[in-house]
């Protein structure tokens, strides 16, 4: 202990009599190691009674931590089985420490010399002591021992891909490598705007460069890049549809187990903290008995576009029903009934606007896509008791409403969302590149299959309604 230098108050030495002095820390404490050890032996040792504040995953995702790792309930016994913790709390929000401090009646906050003067506001409320940090160990160092730096490429160069890059580097233990287009100059470009070490129309040499790959190449390409992803034994981050029939989502998500290799659909909303919050509200039976489901996503795209012009994969329905297949298939799961589209189509047989009408067990659902007519895009999902309203963009959830029958009565959710909110399909990605449990639940392989299948009707019926009309 002597070893231990305070950085800027002296170390008050344990008071035995009088009132118990009580000393507040926080943190992740993921992956425990000694760093926190003797964090806690410290902080301890500073008083009579220790108080650790133990972070929450979403109070972590908001402040932009996103790669912990335990579970709250393992990081919590962790730092129960050091004994040096008399009380365990959860810190779940901005603001949390100072009422903390004050609820408790804490003389003195403690925290690692990383922090040092972050803090040093709380002194309007005690004494705040930064202990120095042990050197040479982390939890990101720990998860970057498991798993070096996932090297990851990009197929294609289109509009997300330029997004890719930069909500790539809020990610810790991945790093953009390269990219790969057919057109070999567009490669290049791409690569010397994203300072990356490669741009390439050789697919072998990049797959020879790169551990996993994006792919955010054109609509039907997909699921051909992700065979030979996996055949090259890559983690493949696809984006969005996967493929256009369940048949052959199946047969991909078959081939990466077979390789034993991460498949993941690209639906960047199923991976953002204010999604997964709001289909929890929606579940937990707040608004009773989910009837209902509405998702509209509509973006008016300038004519000349793929998705105007190609007749096969364009369209509005195959561009955005990814996202509004997503609550409904998350509430009502995969197994519907029936199923109706009703379409307005351009000349060319593509749809400028599509509404998809389901039938389940245990309510009803519509999707509303469009990229000729604009309409509100929000998700409203309907209840025996009451309904969510998530108004647009609800798709990068930020914020939902609660609302009952009486219209006084409104419960206000609001989830931090940060950037362009790739960074977390990004995270989730590395997480599951890394062998951790425990967030595949976010878009379930069942419904990316189902999502395809609904896409392989839709182009079917729609090939037909244009024949027939032509
Ligand atoms: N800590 C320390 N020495 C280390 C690592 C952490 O003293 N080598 C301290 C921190 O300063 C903080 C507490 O332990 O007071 C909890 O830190 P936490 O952020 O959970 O741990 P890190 O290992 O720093 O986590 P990460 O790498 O994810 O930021």
């Amino acid at each position: 202990m002597n070893d231990i230098q305070t950085n800027h108050i002296a170390e008050p030495a344990p008071s035995k009599k009088g009132p118990l002095k009580k000393v507040i820390t926080y943190g992740s404490f993921d992956l425990f190691h000694e760093g926190h050890y003797r964090l806690l032996e410290r902080a301890k040792a500073l008083g009579d009674y220790l108080i650790v504040g133990v972070t929450t995953e979403q109070y972590d995702e908001s402040r932009g931590k996103l790669n912990i790792v335990d579970s709250l309930a393992d990081r919590i016994e962790h730092v129960r089985n050091t004994g040096f913790a008399d009380e365990i709390i959860v810190e779940d929000h901005v603001g949390q420490k100072v009422e903390d401090i004050q609820k408790y009646n804490v003389s003195i906050f403690a925290v690692g010399s990383d922090w040092e003067g972050k803090f040093d506001y709380l002194q309007d409320y005690c004494q705040v002591v930064y202990l120095e940090r042990t050197k040479n160990v982390s939890s990101t160092l720990m998860r970057l021992k498991k798993t070096p730096i996932i090297r990851i490429g990009i197929i294609g160069t289109g509009r997300i891909a330029q997004r890719f890059v930069p909500e790539a580097k809020y990610v810790s233990g991945v790093t953009v490598q390269g990219v790969y287009n057919p057109n070999g100059q567009h490669a290049m470009d791409f690569a010397d705007h994203f300072s990356l070490e490669i741009g390439t129309d050789n697919i072998q040499q990049f797959f020879d460069e790169v551990d996993a790959v994006y792919i955010a190449s054109p609509h039907q390409t997909h699921a051909d890049y992700v065979r030979q992803a996996l055949a090259h034994g890559k983690h493949v981050l696809c984006e969005k549809p996967l493929a256009f029939s369940a048949a052959e989502a199946r047969e991909l998500y078959a081939m990466a187990h077979d390789a034993n290799r991460i498949l993941m659909e690209a639906i960047k909303t199923a991976y953002c903290p204010g999604f997964a919050q709001l289909i929890g509200v929606a579940r937990s039976g707040m608004i009773g008995s989910i009837r209902d489901v509405e998702a509209a996503f509509s973006r008016l795209t300038p004519q000349g576009l793929r998705e105007w012009n190609d007749a096969t994969y364009g369209g509005a329905f195959t561009e955005f029903g990814s996202y509004t297949l997503l609550p409904v298939f998350k509430l009502f799961g995969t197994e519907y009934e029936s199923l109706r589209f009703d379409s307005i189509l351009a000349p060319n047989g593509v749809d400028s606007y599509t509404k998809a009408s389901f039938r389940f067990s245990r309510g009803l659902a519509t999707t509303k896509t469009g990229i000729g007519v604009k309409t509100e895009g929000q998700l409203v999902i309907a209840g025996t008791n009451g309904y969510i309203l998530a108004k647009s963009p609800w798709w990068l959830t930020r914020s939902f409403e609660v609302r009952y029958e009486d219209p006084n009565r409104k419960d206000e959710h609001y989830v931090n969302f940060l950037g362009d909110g790739l960074r977390y399909e990004i995270s989730d990605f590395a997480y599951q590149i890394a062998g951790y449990q425990g967030r595949a639940f976010k878009l379930l392989e069942s419904e990316s299959v189902a999502m395809a299948g609904v896409l392989e009707r839709f182009i079917k019926e729609r090939q037909e309604r244009t024949a027939h009309k032509f």
